[in-house]
Order: structure tokens, then sequence, then C-alpha cells
């Protein structure tokens, strides 16, 4: 921002403004002196004029003198210069008087004076020349100085009078004069004294008003200086704000973007500037945000948490939530200030636990069905061994029963499915290591998916995973056919082990992860890919895409299961088209590694026995099935309904038990109590537990405790025996 200095005109007003007062009373003084000067130029003038009046009529008087003098010397002496004197003087006497009358012209009582005078000088002059003219030596003379003397008194007293006038006038005159020339002084003085004043007063005030200057400028400095740290702090808290800032104007166009904003939608804030703020979102959403902008440009409304999809520069989408509020100027609505926070993230993280938990309630519904369907699955395979061994080997029915057999196999092997979806497979994990496992089983993937599709594996020896090899090789499995289905043209199925390290960030991003180093299974195929819609149901039991009777919809379910169970995770990426990848993270497990073995492909026949088996099942037929079994194959069987009667039964049994076959979980009483109570009695040397489901009492995390010894339903009659007797060949 430019600084801008102090606006100096002010303080030049503020100066002159100040000397106002001072400099009209010198304009007055000023004035005053002026009228002065011109009263002092009248004055002079005045008695100048009076000087010059009194000195012409004191001519006058000195001539009418000399004239009266010519004259009487000449009647006297009758000399000629005498009369030449008085003709001369006398003539100037005419002269002297017209003059002065025009010099006292103003004056009319001087010039009824004058008149007088003039009047007694024609009738001098008449009667001196009538006797200069005609002269008798005796009585001329006498008459003549008589009148002459008479004539000479009125003149002389009038010519006095006239001039005693003027000579007042005079003195009144010279007052007015040195009244004047004295005020002219005064005003001089004080003139002098208010300029002196004047410049005190003004050099005072500009001092003053100078370091108010100074002062304001340092004021505005200072204020600047603030100013600049305000915008400084407001700049820094607009760019670093973990939220998105942007200002739109009036016309839809975006005038300030800060980074997070422009961070979120892929540009830099130069690019967007002046760009209508309707690019930023993808063509679907403009004409909603378009409707919300005119609302607040008309009801200088606000809005908050508004969801929208916003539109990145490279084309990707991600879940906004802003909100806005109108910038006003003179109650106008100029623009609008919107504030906005990329949720993306944290909408699929609420998906992930969303589905988390609905897999979770799958899940116990699952092991719920599952754990009534193997009661009846035993039941079946039971009584079906059974008519089968009372049937002749060559009777027609043994093929039905063959073939009912295989149904049920086929119901076991589903009911197996959903207990491993709902992780409650009792399952026997082992520290192994995956590269071995996958070469192992490679050979067989190769089969299953056909000779148009090419399997790519890439495994480096790997750290330890304790999990169940059974369970990894059902994934790898249900991984391989499913891509198999996904690329029906052929493709490429690439199967690849590593270790990862997933950091605290990572981990944060995805739910239940915890950091750490795993194992990382990746099967990724090039076949048709799925959209959002298949995506997100892909892990639920019975989901599928195949036709009736191609897919149960459990294979995926089952995975999920088994990682789950296995403490690990797994994630998919797929897109319509581009095909499909999984990743399976497995923790790191230490100890020493075990041998994986192989599978057992001829069963030995089934063995016989002697011994006293106590066998306490809630389940009618499952109890009967398992009775008959042992009972044909030489073994003596106490059958009980439950716990309790179980313990009666063995009570009441004077000969040893030497195996306690229990239902794990039975209404009043639990197989582990039972166990726990006849063993504590020694009424029972060994135990060996069969359930369709595995419960804290007996396993933990699906896991068998050290020492136990477990038969899974459904379980047939043959599968049994062979447990029973390994069960009861085992070291006590
Ligand atoms: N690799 C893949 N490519 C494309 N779609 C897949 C892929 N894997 C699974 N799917 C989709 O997920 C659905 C569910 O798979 P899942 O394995 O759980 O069941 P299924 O294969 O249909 O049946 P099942 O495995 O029980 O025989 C499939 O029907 C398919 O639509
Ligand atoms: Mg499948």
């Amino acid at each position: 921002m430019p600084y801008t200095l102090p606006d100096t005109n002010i303080f030049r007003r503020r100066f002159f403004s100040s000397l106002a007062i001072p400099l009209g009373a010198e304009a007055i003084l000023i004035g005053v002196l002026f009228w002065n000067v011109l009263a002092l130029r009248n004055a002079i003038f005045w008695v100048n004029h009076t000087y010059q009046v009194v000195s012409n009529a004191e001519n006058l008087q000195r001539n009418f003198n000399e004239a009266e003098s010519a004259y009487l010397h000449f009647l006297i002496f009758h000399s000629p210069t005498s009369l030449t004197t008085y003709q001369a003087v006398t003539v100037s006497l005419s002269r002297s008087i017209s003059s002065l009358q025009r010099e006292i012209a103003d004056n009319p009582i001087q010039v009824r004076r004058l008149n007088t005078v003039k009047t007694l000088l024609a009738d001098w002059r008449y009667a001196t020349q009538k006797n200069i003219a005609a002269p008798t030596r005796s009585s001329v003379l006498k008459a003549v100085a008589l009148h002459a003397f008479r004539a000479h008194q009125n003149l002389d007293v009038l010519l006095g009078a006239f001039i005693g006038e003027e000579k007042r006038l005079l003195t009144q005159r010279l007052r007015t004069y040195s009244d004047n020339l004295i005020l002219m002084f005064a005003i001089i003085g004080l003139l002098s004294l208010t300029s002196i004043t004047l410049v005190f007063w003004g050099f005072n005030n500009l001092r003053t008003l100078s370091s108010n200057y100074e002062r304001s400028l340092t004021l505005g400095r200072s204020q600047f200086d603030q100013l600049q740290k305000e915008k400084e702090f407001r700049d820094k808290v607009l760019e670093n704000s973990v939220i998105s800032i942007v200002v739109i104007a009036r016309e839809g166009r975006f005038s300030y973007v800060n980074q997070k904003a422009a961070q979120l939608l892929g540009y830099t804030p130069e690019e967007l500037i002046g760009q209508s703020f309707l690019m930023a979102v993808p063509p679907d959403e403009a004409e909603r945000l378009q409707a919300m902008f005119d609302r607040t440009l008309h009801e200088k409304s606000s809005v908050t948490d508004v969801e929208v999809r916003a539109l990145r520069k490279d084309g990707s989408i991600r879940n906004v939530v802003f909100g806005w509020v109108p910038l006003l100027s003179e109650n106008e609505v100029i623009g609008l200030v919107a504030c906005g926070m990329d949720i993306t993230e944290k909408k699929r993280l609420e998906q992930e636990l969303l589905a988390a938990q609905k897999l979770e309630s799958l899940g116990r519904l699952a092991g719920g069905i599952a754990h009534d369907f193997n009661n009846v699955l035993t039941a079946i395979f039971g009584y079906m061994e059974l008519a089968s061994e009372e049937l002749p080997p060559n009777h027609p029915v043994q093929v039905r029963l063959r073939d009912t057999e295989r149904a049920a196999e086929s119901a076991a092997t589903l009911t197996q499915q959903l207990l491993a979806f709902a992780r409650r497979q009792i399952i026997q994990p082992r520290l192994i290591r995956l590269d071995e496992l996958v070469q192992n089983i490679q050979p067989m993937l190769q089969r299953l998916i056909g000779e148009n599709i090419e399997l790519r594996v890439k495994v480096e020896q790997v750290h330890l995973v304790k999990v169940d090899p059974g369970q990894m090789e059902q994934i790898l499995v249900n991984l391989a056919v499913n891509a198999r289905d996904a690329m029906p043209e052929g493709g490429v199925l690439t199967i690849g082990v590593e270790d990862v390290f997933i950091d605290e960030t990572y981990a944060q991003r995805h739910e239940e992860v915890r950091p750490g180093n795993y194992v990382m299974l990746t099967v990724s195929d090039t076949g048709v890919g799925m959209d959002q819609s298949i995506h997100q149901h892909i892990f639920e039991p019975f989901f599928t895409t195949k036709p009736q009777g191609r897919g149960t919809g459990l294979g995926l379910a089952t995975c999920y299961g088994i990682v789950k169970q296995a403490g690990g995770h797994i994630w998919l990426y797929s897109e319509p088209g581009h095909g499909t990848t999984f990743k399976i993270f497995l923790p790191h497990a230490e100890g020493a590694p075990e041998e994986l073995q192989p599978h057992e492909s001829t069963l030995p026949p089934v063995p016989k026995g002697t011994e006293t088996i106590l066998l306490a099942e809630d389940e009618p037929s499952v109890r009967e099935v398992a009775a008959s079994a042992l009972r044909a194959q030489g073994y003596t069987v106490l059958e009980a309904g439950s716990g309790d009667e179980a313990i009666r039964l063995a009570e009441r049994h004077p000969d040893p038990i030497h195996l306690l076959i229990t239902d794990a979980i039975m209404p009043s009483m639990s197989g582990r109590d039972l166990a726990e109570h006849l063993r504590q009695t020694r009424k029972v040397e060994k135990v060996l537990y069969i359930s369709g489901y595995t419960e804290n009492a007996i396993v933990h995390q699906g896991v068998l405790e050290q020492g136990i010894f477990f038969l899974p339903k459904p379980f047939t009659p043959s599968g049994l025996l062979r447990k029973v007797r390994e069960v009861l060949d085992s070291p006590a």
C-alpha cells in the first residue's frame, strides 16, 4: 500500500487563518492612515492657503498705506515721483483686491468684508484722484486730509478685521494640521506595533504548525506502519489458512484466491483470478451454484454447510463443503467471500467405516446361519454314511446317496465361506513366508485361469507373517478366479509379494489401519474393472454380478473375513475398462518359520477303538449320528443332551471315561465349563470339542488354544472317527 503524506494545504490554511486577526487590524490601520494622510494633505493646503491670504491682505494694507503716503506727499509737496508711486500702487491695489476675492470666495463673511474694503478703497481712490486733479490749497487739503483720514481709518479697521479673521482661521487650520500629524504618528506607531506582533505571532504560529505537521507526519508514519503490519498479518493468515478462501466479485469472477483454494482446485491463484467461479465445478453443479449466487446478490443472504463437487484442473473431482457471506458496500452487494474445506478424505473414511460396520453386522448374521447349518449338515452327512453302510455296496440307492452327499458338500462349502466371512472359521495360523506360498500354488493357479491368461508372479523374499496357509490359498484362488472371469478375452494376471511400510499419514487415511511393517500381496488383472456402484458392495456376502448359478457372491466376502481375521487389510483400486488391483496387507510376525505341508492326498482307512466316550451334544440328530458311528467302530458311548446330563452320567459311570466329545456351545453349560468340571473331578482324560462355530470359550480370535482338540462341523462320521483316534492316541 503506498504511503501518502499528510495534506500540506490544511496546514497552509491553518497558518493563514491564524493570522487573520492581526492582518485585519493592520488593514484597518492602513486604511485609517490613508484617510489621515489625505486629511493632512488637506490641512496643509488650507494652512498654505490661509498664509497666502494673510500675506496678500497684509500686502494690500501695506500698499494702501504706501499709496496714501504718496498721495499726501503729492498734495503737500506736489512731487511728481509721489504721484507716480501713488498711481502705480493704486493699480496694484485693485489687482490685490481681485486676487484676494478669488482666494476667499468660500468664506461669505470675509467676502462681504472684502467687498466693503473694495468700496471704501474705490471711494478713497475717487476722492484722492479728485483732489489730485483740482487741488485747493487750504480747504481741499483739509477736507481731503480729513476724508482721507476717515477713509483710511475705516479701511484699516476693516482690513485689520479681515486679516484677524484669516489669522484665526490659520491658527485653527494649523491645529487641525498638527492634530492630523499627531494622528498620523500614532497610526504609524500602531502599525509598527501590529506589524511586529504579526511577525512574532506568525513566526510562533508557523513554529507550532510546523511541529504539528511534523507530528502528524510521524503519526501518519506510525499509523502506516500499523496498517502495514495488519495487512501483513492478514495476508499471512489468509495464505497459510487450512481453509480454502476465495472472493468472488459481483459479476461472478474470482477476485481473490488463497493458496489452499488454489491447491484444492489444482491451479495457481493467478490462473484462477479473473475466471468465472463456475469453472471450479462440474457442469451438472453449475446451475445450482449460479442460482445460489444470484440469491445471495439479491437477498444479501449467506449460505452455510453446502456440499458441492469441485472440478480440479486435471479433471478429477473433490468433495467440498463451503459457506459464503455477501460483501456489502453502501448496502449494495459487491461480491462475496467463500470459505470451503476439502472433505473428500473424510467422506471416503466415513464410507469405509460405514462399509466396515455393514460387513460386521452381516458377518454376525452369516455366522449365526452357518452355526445352525453346520448342525443340520453334520446330521445329513451322518445319516447318509450310516444309510450307505447299512445298504449293500451295489444297491441302486447308493448312487442317490452319493448325489445327496455331493449336494451336502456344496452346502458345507457355502457354510464354510460364510464362516470365513464372519471371521469365525477355526484357523490354524502358522509363521510362513508368503512368497513361498505363492510360488507353491503358482502351477495350480495357472491351471485355474486357463491358457489365454498370462500369469506373472513377481515375488521377493519377504518377512514372515502369521496366517492360516489354507486360507491364504483360498484367497489367491478366489482372486484368481475373479480375475479370470473379468478377462473373458484373455489378459494378464499379476501377483506380487513385497515388504512395505505403512506410515502415520497413510494409516490415518484408512479406517482401522495402524502404521507399521506389512507384507503386501498384490493381485491385479487387465480385465473389465468396475465402477463405484459395484465397488462399494464388493465385499458383501452374496453380492454378485455374475449370472445365476455362476457365482455365489461369497468369494470376496471370504477373502475379506480371512484378511481381517489375520489382522490385515484389503483394498482395491479399479476403474471400468482399466482392470482391477487388490492389495492385501498382512502385518509382519516374528518367530521361526514353519514348513508348509503338502496337502494329504489319500486318507488312511477309518480306525477302530474300544475306549469309552462321553458324548455331550444338544442337537439330537448330530448326537445320534456321532454315537452310531462311534459304536459301529467298537467304542462304548455315553450320550448326553446337555452339560448337566453329561456330569450326571459321568458320576454314575464306575469305569474310566477316556474321552469327552462335547459341543462347544450348549444352552445351559458351555462345552468348556463341562470339560473343566470333568477334568477337575478326574472323570475324563481327554477332550474333543466339536462346533460349527468358534467361540471365545475354546478359541481366541479363531485360533485354537494350545493342547485343545477341535473338530469343525460339519463333519462326516469317518472324519469324526479319525479325529477321535488322533486325540486318544495323542500323549496325555
Ligand atoms: N477382478 C475383478 N474384476 C471385475 N469385477 C470383479 C473382480 N472381482 C470381483 N468383481 C466383482 O465383484 C463381484 C463379487 O465378487 P465375489 O468374488 O465376491 O463373487 P462372485 O465372483 O460373483 O461369486 P463367487 O466368487 O462366490 O463365485 C463379482 O460378481 C464381480 O462383479
Ligand atoms: Mg468370485
